[in-house]
């Protein structure tokens, strides 16, 4: 049995607390949030209690789930990782390098396995995607691109109703939801070398608020990306695909993150081949991912997804940003871990 700790009670709380009550090996011992009521619903979710600090269960447990808003994470996880405690840690992984390299380097050193919850790695859309890249079925990539528009967070929503709109906690939609793209890509074998790009908020009296983005992204080997992603479309629609010498593969959908069709046509096939899917938003990913987790932690072994991951995401995150404020082309630095 793996004894866990829910830390964040919110609306991915419970994405999460579904699938722990899928996973007979889980346990939740303890659910904490400064929002008592909201401790509460996930707790009876689960079957678990609300606690008011991670030392109340900290003796008892194997592992946490670190699902508070980006900003509240660092001191969660050194309370964990210094117990010997495993994480599981929703993305983005920090909104400062300095806390995310401050992560990642203690879960390296404390050598317990931390899995930054990228759950768009375990969707299947983006799974058949990934497997066209590394299947060699396109050849080599010439260019990525991820195009996904619509009505986000803030749109017909009063400010302030959620950390991503809230004054003291906002990261803006560059470092809280590109993380996704940028992985995604990263998923596909290729290293991000530079990036161009305009970021631009529409919330004048919420300045930290970016809600669109348009990226060009420099990949190692002279290929080529783009993110075109907007919070305040009034028309969702999204579409990731890659262009390689022997064949262009898509998933598309509408909504961010839905994924309706696969297609695929490579230099062995005379037609274009889709494959209709249901992979929607809030469909299997976080069971997948779950499991996926659960299993790392019963075999000692590290996920697919670590926090070097989440790292080095939000290094790309925070250069989209650098380079819209200073109009400049920005380099990409990799630090070891
Ligand atoms: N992977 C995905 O598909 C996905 C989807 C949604 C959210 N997320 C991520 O999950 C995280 C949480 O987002 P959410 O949508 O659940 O937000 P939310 O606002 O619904 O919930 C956040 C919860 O954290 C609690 N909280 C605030 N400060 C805290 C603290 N110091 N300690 C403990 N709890 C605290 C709040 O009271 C709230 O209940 C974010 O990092 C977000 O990016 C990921």
């Amino acid at each position: 049995m793996i004894r866990t700790a829910i830390i964040g009670a919110g609306g991915i709380a419970v994405k999460h607390a579904q699938a722990i009550n899928r996973i007979p090996e889980l346990d939740v011992a303890g659910v904490l949030d400064p929002n008592p009521e909201r401790a509460r619903v996930i707790a009876d979710l689960c079957g678990s209690r609300p606690i008011s600090s991670l030392d109340e269960v900290l003796g008892k447990i194997d592992m946490i789930y670190l699902l508070t808003p980006p900003s509240k994470r660092v001191a969660y996880a050194e309370t964990a990782m210094r117990a010997g405690k495993h994480v599981l840690c929703e993305k983005p992984l920090a909104v400062s390098l300095e806390d995310a390299c401050a992560i990642r380097d203690l879960a390296e050193q404390t050598g317990v396995l931390f899995m930054t919850a990228f759950n768009m790695r375990f969707r299947p859309g983006y799974r058949m995607l990934q497997d066209d890249v590394l299947s060699g079925r396109l050849g080599e990539i010439i260019s990525v691109w991820s195009h996904r528009v619509g009505p986000g967070s803030g749109f017909g929503t009063p400010l302030g109703d959620s950390w991503r709109t809230d004054p003291d906690l906002v990261c803006g939609m560059a470092i809280a939801s590109l993380s996704h793209d940028i992985d995604m890509f990263r998923g596909l074998g290729v290293e991000i070398e530079m990036v161009a790009a305009r970021v631009q908020g529409v919330k004048p009296e919420l300045p930290a608020f970016d809600n669109n983005a348009q990226v060009v992204l420099g990949l190692a080997g002279g290929r080529a990306g783009v993110i075109n992603a907007s919070w305040s479309a009034h028309l969702p629609t999204s579409s990731r695909g890659v262009v390689g010498t022997r064949g262009t593969a898509l998933i598309r959908g509408d909504g961010f993150f839905d994924f309706v069709e696969h297609r695929i046509r490579n230099d062995e096939m005379e037609y274009p081949r889709s494959t209709w899917l249901n992979d929607l938003f809030d469909a299997e990913s976080y069971y997948t991912e779950n499991r996926h987790f659960a299993d790392c932690v019963l075999q000692r072994v590290q996920p697919d997804v670590t926090a070097d991951n989440g790292v080095e995401a939000l290094r790309v995150s925070l250069a989209i940003l650098d380079s819209s404020r200073t109009g400049q082309t920005v380099q990409i630095v990799r630090s070891s871990s």
